[in-house]
């Protein structure tokens, strides 16, 4: 059972799918961890550390081509692809529905693909939930980023020049990041707002000190995933949020709708509402952003209110956030070892849930039709999530 880590083929992204305190875990159930040369150098694992910890260091070529079981954090290039060994087994965050391309890759070279994107939401996946692991950093990192770049102190503070009042901030989306943001800008002393489509972040969001802005009809939503709103009730949330919005010093975007484009919350006249100096910090700025002026980009300044896209936050701290995902991904590989070897189990709930690709196949159905293997959507989408 040979696992490989392969170093990212991403520049931006220097996270790694394994540290070197993941290793015994791996020993422990009888693999041999082969880890690119170079691969953690980025968020700061040396070869040496890993080579201690007990992996081998291999080149670029053999941690593709020698492996039964490759980790990665993202895709790797498709001349990567292309080398992998037939029905091998690859663990990542791999984009499904939106990484087609690499979904027919896989299933050409025959791989059995495991996203970590679609681990169902359940106690048991907690463990290897690398959403939330990654959306936790991002939303601490958010707060920071909004910190630097607002042209107010956060906290109150009290001189003998005189009083300053602490920031207003307001967090859209309280899930995981949203809630780890309003944590952070609690800390750091600022006033802080929070609304959410579903009922259940009220008290997460008052247990942190923080006010939750209930919207009649807006914040009943009952369960884990949110639901489009619709164009009625969006309207009314604009409207309610809009004075909140205008006393904003930050507003954090962490809005997230499983597999449909961020909700737009924040429009142009909401921001256009805002002091100069105010910034918009908007997370889910690759999937359409909660703030209608954001670009993808770029920054862009409207009447001094700056509003940043920014996404992938978790890669800003590579280390502690490569720390975190290589657990989630020793938990899952756990999970298909069976007897010292690999046994991909598709009854399990879990691995079911979680497969992109399988037997040439992309067996992910929302996967399958974006990429027009299949006509239309079935409902036998178990993971949920996408
Ligand atoms: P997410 O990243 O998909 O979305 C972020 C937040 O945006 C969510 O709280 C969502 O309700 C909210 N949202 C969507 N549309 C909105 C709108 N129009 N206006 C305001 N807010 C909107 O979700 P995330 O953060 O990954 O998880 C959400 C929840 O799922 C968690 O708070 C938790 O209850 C549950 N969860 C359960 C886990 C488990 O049991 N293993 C693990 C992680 C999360």
């Amino acid at each position: 059972m040979r696992l490989g880590i392969a170093r990212s083929d991403d520049p931006d992204d220097g996270r790694v799918a394994a540290v070197p305190d993941s290793i015994p875990r791996y020993l422990d159930l009888g693999a041999t961890v082969r880890v690119e040369s170079g691969a953690g150098v980025a968020a700061g694992y040396t070869d040496e550390a890993y080579r201690t910890a007990g992996a081998e260091i291999v080149d670029a070529e053999s941690v593709i081509t020698d492996v039964d079981v490759l980790a990665v954090v993202s895709a790797p290039s498709p001349q990567r692809l292309a080398r992998l060994p037939e029905g091998v087994v690859v663990i990542g965050l791999l984009r499904p529905v939106h990484a087609t391309d690499v979904a027919r890759h896989l299933a050409e070279r025959r791989a059995t693909a495991l996203a970590l994107e679609l681990v169902p939401r359940i106690s048991r996946a907690q463990s290897l939930d690398a959403l939330s692991s990654q959306a936790g950093i991002a939303g601490y990192k958010a707060v920071l980023l909004a910190a630097n770049e607002v042209d107010k102190l956060f906290p109150l503070s009290m001189t003998a020049a005189g009083t300053i009042r602490p920031a207003n901030v307001v967090v859209l989306g309280a899930g995981v990041a949203g809630l780890q943001a309003v944590a952070t800008a609690r800390r750091l002393g600022a006033a802080v707002k929070a609304n959410d489509v579903r009922a259940a972040a009220a008290d997460e969001v008052a247990s942190l000190g923080a006010e939750f802005v209930h919207i009649p009809g807006v914040t009943d939503q009952s369960g884990d995933y949110a639901q489009d709103l619709g164009a009625g009730l969006a309207e009314a949330q604009q409207e309610a949020l809009g004075p909140h919005v205008a006393e904003a010093d930050a507003v954090i975007c962490t809005a997230q709708i499983p597999g449909r484009p961020a909700p737009r919350i924040l429009t142009a006249s909401m921001v256009a509402a805002m002091r100069p100096g105010s910034v918009v910090i908007d997370l889910p700025a690759e999937d359409g952003g909660n703030c209608e002026l954001t670009d993808p980009g770029r920054t862009t300044e409207h009447d001094g209110v700056r509003v940043i896209p920014a996404p992938q936050l978790a890669r800003t701290l590579p280390g502690e956030a490569s720390a975190l995902y290589a657990r989630n991904v020793a938990e899952l590989f756990a999970l298909l070892v069976v007897d010292g070897a690999v046994s991909v189990d598709v009854e399990d709930e879990v691995v079911g849930a979680t497969l992109l690709t399988r037997d040439g196949e992309i067996v992910h159905p929302p996967t399958a039709e974006a990429a027009g293997a299949i006509d239309a959507p079935t409902d036998t989408d178990e993971g949920g999530a996408l």
